[in-house]
This record gives C-alpha cells, sequence and structure tokens, in this order.
C-alpha cells in the first residue's frame, strides 16, 4: 500500500505530507530534504527580511528540482495598522516592556548582545538591516514582492488572508495556501479563491488558534464541502496521526515538529536536545514572544511575563521587546529561557535524525496503520 491522495497529483508530490513553514527552523536545507524524499518541504521564511528570502529561494533551487513552498505571515492585525484595541497606543508602552525585558536579562545573567550579534543569533543577513522592521506591515508586503518575483511553486499564508495578490500568485501558476485554525477563517479563504487549506489545532507548535486538532479537522472539512483539499496539522508525530487526519478528512498533512529534531533544521544543537528530552507535558501557549498566542517549549521569559501580570504588546511590537531577549538565550545556549516554538506532539521526538529518514517513516508508518484498519470492521463484517 502506498500514501497517495489528490494532493499529490495537484502539487506533483509521491507523499502527501508537507514540512510545515517554521519561521527559520525550515531553512533550504532542511526543506530540500523534504521535497528531495518525495514531500514537499516549505521554507520557514516568516522572519527572513527581502533579500534573504531572495536568497533562501535561490539556495532552495540549487537543492532541489522537486516542487516546494514558502510560507510566510500575513497577519489581518498587522495590515490593518491594528494597535492595543482599547489600550494606549503599543508605542507608548514599549519603554516599560524594555524595561522589564532587561531587568529579565540581568536576572538572569544573560548578556545583552550588540546589534550584529542580535542579527547573527536570530540568522538574520546583513544584507537586509536596512530593510522594514520585521513582522511589520511594509516588511510582510515586501516579502510578498519576493515570492512574486521569483514565481515559487506553492505559497503558504501562516497567519491571515492572501487574498490582495491571489490574482498575480495565480498568474505565475503558483499554488496557493492558507492556514487557518477556525471554520470561519477557512470559509473566508476559500471565498478569496486560494487553492488549499490547512486546518492547524491548538496541539501544534507556533500560533494557534483555540480548537483542538481532532476537533477542527472534520469540522474545516465539512466547512469547505470538497472545494479545496484540506490538511490536517497539530499535533501529528507519527503514522497513526496521520492516518487519523486522514479518516478525518484530510488529504494530507503539515508537519512542524516531528521535523525540528532533524539534522537539517535551522534550530540550535541547544534547542535540538530540549526537544527530545521533552514529552508531552512540555509546550505552553504564550504571547510573550510576538504577541499573538503561540505554542512553544516551556520557558522562564513566557513564565516571567505571566507572573508579572504584563499584557503582551501586540504585533509587532512584543517581538521588538522579546527579540534581544531571545537572541541572547540563543547565544548563550539557555534553551531554558527560548527553547523555540513546538507541538504537543513533543513527546513523540527520539532523537536527532536526517529529515528523510523522519519522511520515509511517517509514510510507512501511516500505510502500515490504514493497512490495519480492516481489523475494526472484520469481526461485525464476519456477523
Ligand atoms: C518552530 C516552529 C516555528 C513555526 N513558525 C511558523 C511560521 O513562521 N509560520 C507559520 O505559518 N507557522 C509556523 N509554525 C507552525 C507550523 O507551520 C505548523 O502549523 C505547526 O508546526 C503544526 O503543528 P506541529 O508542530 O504539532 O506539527 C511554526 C511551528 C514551529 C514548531
Amino acid at each position: 500500500m502506498t500514501l497517495h491522495t489528490r494532493l499529490c497529483d495537484l502539487l506533483g508530490i509521491e507523499t502527501p505530507i508537507l514540512l510545515a513553514g517554521m519561521g527559520r527552523a525550515s531553512t533550504p536545507e532542511l526543506a530540500a530534504a523534504v521535497s528531495n524524499a518525495g514531500g514537499l518541504g516549505v521554507l520557514g521564511a516568516a522572519s527572513c527580511g527581502p533579500n534573504q528570502l531572495r536568497a533562501w529561494i535561490r539556495r532552495m533551487r540549487e537543492l532541489t528540482d522537486r516542487p516546494f513552498g514558502v510560507d510566510t505571515l500575513l497577519p489581518a492585525s498587522v495590515r490593518r495598522g491594528g494597535g492595543n484595541a482599547g489600550g494606549p497606543p503599543a508605542e507608548s508602552l514599549l519603554p516599560q516592556h524594555r524595561g522589564f525585558a532587561q531587568d529579565f536579562m540581568a536576572r538572569e545573567g544573560l548578556n545583552p548582545l550588540d546589534e550584529a550579534g542580535l542579527a547573527a543569533a536570530l540568522g538574520r543577513d546583513p544584507a537586509d538591516r536596512d530593510g522594514p522592521v520585521p513582522l511589520s506591515r511594509a516588511f510582510f508586503e515586501a516579502q510578498m514582492e519576493v515570492v512574486i518575483e521569483e514565481r515559487v511553486p506553492v505559497y503558504a499564508a501562516g497567519l491571515g488572508n492572501p487574498a490582495p495578490w491571489l490574482d498575480r500568485l495565480h498568474a505565475n501558476g503558483t499554488k496557493v495556501m492558507a492556514v487557518v485554525g477556525t471554520t470561519r477563517h477557512a470559509r473566508q479563504v476559500v471565498e478569496s479563491g486560494i487553492d488549499l487549506i490547512v486546518a492547524q489545532g491548538h496541539d501544534g507548535g507556533g500560533h494557534n488558534a483555540p480548537i483542538g486538532t481532532m476537533a477542527l479537522i472534520p469540522q474545516v472539512v465539512d466547512a469547505v464541502a470538497g472545494r479545496v483539499p484540506v490538511l490536517g496539522a497539530g499535533g501529528i508525530g507519527d503514522g497513526r496521526g496521520i492516518a487519523a487526519a486522514l479518516m478525518l478528512g484530510a488529504e494530507g498533512v503539515w508537519i512542524g515538529t516531528a521535523f525540528l529534531a532533524t539534522e537539517e533544521a535551522g534550530i540550535a544543537p541547544a534547542q535540538k536536545q530540549a526537544l527530545v528530552a521533552g514529552n508531552d507535558e512540555g509546550t505552553t501557549v504564550s504571547r510573550s514572544v510576538t504577541g499573538k498566542p503561540a505554542r512553544m517549549v516551556k520557558n522562564r521569559w513566557a513564565v516571567a511575563y505571566a507572573e508579572a501580570g504584563l499584557e503582551p504588546l501586540p504585533m509587532p511590537y512584543q517581538g521588538m521587546v522579546s527579540s534581544p531577549v531571545t537572541a541572547a538565550a540563543l547565544a548563550a545556549d539557555r534553551a531554558d529561557i527560548w527553547g523555540g516554538f513546538a507541538g504537543q506532539g513533543l513527546g513523540m521526538i527520539q532523537g536527532v535524525r536526517p529529515a528523510a529518514e523522519v519522511l520515509r517513516d511517517l509514510a510507512t508508518g501511516a500505510e502500515r496503520v490504514l493497512a490495519g484498519a480492516g481489523r475494526f470492521t472484520d469481526r461485525a463484517a464476519g456477523g
């Protein structure tokens, strides 16, 4: 039995497993390993400035001649210029939050980094130094121009609705997908004309909505009523999870955390070890890093914010507060302060492996489970 759905034909891939776009972690090396092994590798380009994004896409084309995707964020709140709903302007609160971050770093013995050290720790390309502020509206728009100019095979909006860019993307033959966490958002993006949808449940790593994967997938499948294929995401860590997502009506899966502890993933060795050591209770949801709720490895920064009773600032301001802290923690190998985003499937990670091996095990694991599914009905059929 070989796993195959209409998604494979739509995207020109062998197995309906997509590497989720994970900011910084889904590098050209990781995404190419997944594409070359028969899945679809998607670059986690959310925090790449436009120059770095172009370099990543070109590097990807050197590493594979197979289809691939690019993931960035298009949050409606930032594009609307949304501020601190009902409260004082976020800019005016920045000094207080930056002061909190400085005190926290002093307490934890973290040395502040200069601008070059911060960029290096966060993997930012110096070529983008004078470009727009990361995760700001101008930043997102500059990224989209590169995605369009480079005519990528697949584009994924990790947050928001790519509607304003759809005509230009489609004119290039780019397949467009959107990650959603509610049926309301699913209907909106399908109405806009996207080609694929990812239903990502609360179990998943990174930004997420409150609805669990098991409940979300079938409701999104029903909401889009066959108009576009749905991929399941969030907490899918082995073949059993893939089989379950397909049984819930998905036609493929979008997997992040299971690919994080791979040789190719663009995260620090200390972060990979924290993933291997982690278990099902190892994650938390916090707004302390980007300003939007995101699932991450439990960490001292999120705890400190919660204990201080400080309301995190909206995107992109919270990133300006947290990035000096996360960068300093990365530079000091302090995964206890910032271990990165991860989903609840953490406990299924057994070690750091090559990505192609992870993909193969996911596919063969799903095939094995699906091949054995008849045992649930044999007895009934036999009378
Ligand atoms: C380390 C990490 C970084 C992520 N960064 C992004 C991102 O930049 N853009 C995005 O759309 N989703 C991001 N996500 C969410 C993933 O695309 C995906 O939806 C999620 O990983 C699926 O759940 P899982 O981690 O349980 O497999 C990230 C997830 C992780 C674990």
